[in-house]
């Protein structure tokens, strides 16, 4: 089959480990006879360095004109004055809300061969799989009013959390979708005894609770869902969490796989169903790692394997899929290890856990 890909590398080590991810999906065509059909475009601080914004119409058009984007990260010092007109982050968030991808699906798997990369116990961390999904177009990323302003009183800064039932519902609805194929647990993550949002958000959960009697509902407030994940992370099944909280539950929840460079994510536009493959971005949880980005040492991981998230949910290559999960398991079964999962010296670079991964997959 033939297939049109978005591929946005950003920057930092965004463009070093979507390498990885373009090589290992060229394996795929080469192993089961695709084609994909690549384009490349510039998204965050490398836009803003060469058209002044982070997210110009040609980015908002490939969004739209192609199957999938395989994205890599934005951001860096670079573009960090508080004072700037424009960020990259702002790319980011343009190209999410442009695409609709409401749900940020992260699945968590922790590897048994890394367990003494991570510094948890390893009785911990036994039997750890989760998916956090995490809303993605809401909150206080977008809602107005936002801002900063001089008052007779100082300064002030606002940022508002904002939901409508809809949204909530939405979101909602996906976790309870994944559940019904995994273990069927929920966890629904609030702050209802603080805030409002949360407490629409419980509400919302509990009604759809009933239209999923074989899903077993929890509720959790974020503060101690935080602490769970890291004491007893076995517990969790899916998570589902608004945009700010399901940011930084996943961060925490990295320190579980050994590290941010290991998370994949599926950021989609409806509730995923097998066999109808919808258009979707991909992309590595991890930031742009200014500090090792250019270094050839940051782990691909989390790009491959959010290109076979790709396959999975907006190409519909379901044993493609399944064959970069397996691929990336083997590869670290035998001991790759980059900087980042290694607990004595790291064995490969980036290009070398991505040559070890296409080897596994085959097709050359
Ligand atoms: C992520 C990142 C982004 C976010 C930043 C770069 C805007 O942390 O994808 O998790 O907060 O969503
Ligand atoms: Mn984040």
């Amino acid at each position: 089959m033939e297939f049109n890909i978005a591929v946005m590398g950003g920057d930092g080590i965004g463009p070093e480990v979507t390498d990885q991810g373009v090589r290992a999906l060229e394996a795929v065509g080469r192993a089961f006879g695709h084609t994909f059909n690549l384009s490349y475009g510039d998204i965050g601080g490398i836009s803003i360095d060469k058209h002044g914004i982070p997210f110009t119409d040609d980015i908002r058009a490939m969004s739209g004109d192609n199957d999938a984007v395989l994205f890599g990260a934005v951001g860096g010092p670079k573009w960090d004055d508080p004072n700037a007109a424009v960020r990259p982050e702002q790319g980011l968030l343009d190209i999410r809300s442009h695409m609709g991808v409401f749900a940020n699906i992260r699945p968590v798997k922790v590897y048994p061969w890394l367990a003494d990369a991570s510094p948890l116990k390893a009785d911990v961390l036994e039997g750890v799989d989760m998916v956090v999904v995490r809303e993605l177009t809401g909150g206080l990323y977008y809602a107005e009013p936002r801002g900063r302003r001089q008052t007779p009183g100082g300064i002030i800064a606002e940022d508002t959390m904002r939901y409508t039932e809809g949204e909530i519902e939405r979101v909602l609805r996906v976790g309870f979708e994944l559940a019904r194929g995994r273990r069927r647990k929920l966890t629904s993550v609030d702050k209802a005894n603080v805030l409002e949002c949360s407490r629409l958000w419980r509400a919302v959960a509990t009604r759809l609770g009933e239209e999923y009697p074989d899903v077993d509902l929890e509720h959790a407030y974020v503060d101690a869902c935080a602490m769970q994940l890291i004491s007893s992370p076995s517990r969790f099944d899916v998570i589902v969490a608004e945009n700010t909280f399901g940011d930084i539950l996943t961060d925490e929840a990295s320190v579980l796989a050994a590290s941010l460079g290991m998370l994949p994510s599926a950021s989609l536009a409806q509730v995923p169903v097998e066999g109808q493959p919808s258009v979707g971005m991909y992309e590595p949880i991890h930031g742009t790692a200014p500090d090792i980005a250019g270094r050839g040492i940051a782990n691909p991981v989390g790009s491959i394997l959010s290109m076979a998230m790709m396959l999975r949910y907006s190409l519909g290559l379901t044993e493609e899929a399944a064959a970069v999960e397996r691929a990336v398991e083997v590869t670290l079964q035998n001991g790759a290890r980059t900087a980042d999962i290694s607990s004595g010296a790291a064995t490969v670079s980036t290009v070398e856990m991505g040559d070890a991964i296409v080897g596994a997959i085959g097709g050359a």
